[in-house]
């Protein structure tokens, strides 16, 4: 990335960020619809059972994030992202997250879980 951003002269980053913040984000249409509404309940309220916290409590209940908190927005991500960031998580191989927030909640899901939620995520 930072080969990338060096190419781009001083005088025209302004320029690159104004043409990025005017795109519009298109929710794409899940491949597998019949999991949007696990999905959605397990983002919206959790899963007291096996002890996941509600993702909305970070991300914001649109998927938005809480860019001041540091959480990322997840709303309109592909879903086969989403699925490898958590998948990623859950086996260590991601370790960004502080104090393991997402590593302690992924590996708590199921692979039908992070497949559920990924659909639900790409719809927002
Ligand atoms: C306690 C707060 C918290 C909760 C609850 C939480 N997350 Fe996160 N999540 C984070 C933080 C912080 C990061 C950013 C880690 C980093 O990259 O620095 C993150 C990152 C992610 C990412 C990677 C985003 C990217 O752009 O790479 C995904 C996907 C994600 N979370 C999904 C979820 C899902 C799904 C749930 C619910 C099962 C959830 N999170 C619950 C705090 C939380």
């Amino acid at each position: 990335m930072s080969g990338m951003a060096m190419a781009v002269p001083d005088d025209k980053v302004d320029e690159v960020a104004a043409f990025f913040a005017e795109q519009q984000v298109q929710p794409a249409a899940p491949v597998k619809p019949e999991l949007v509404e696990q999905g959605e309940k397990l983002y919206v309220a959790g899963n007291p059972a096996s002890g996941i916290t509600a993702c909305a409590a970070c991300h914001g209940p649109n998927g938005n994030g809480n860019p001041a908190a540091k959480f990322p927005a997840l709303g309109a991500q592909h879903a086969a992202y989403t699925i490898k960031q958590l998948q990623m998580f859950r086996d260590g191989s991601r370790a960004n997250d502080p104090n393991q927030m997402m590593r302690d909640i992924a590996t708590r899901l199921t692979e039908q879980e992070i497949e559920a939620l990924a659909m639900y995520l790409s719809t927002l």
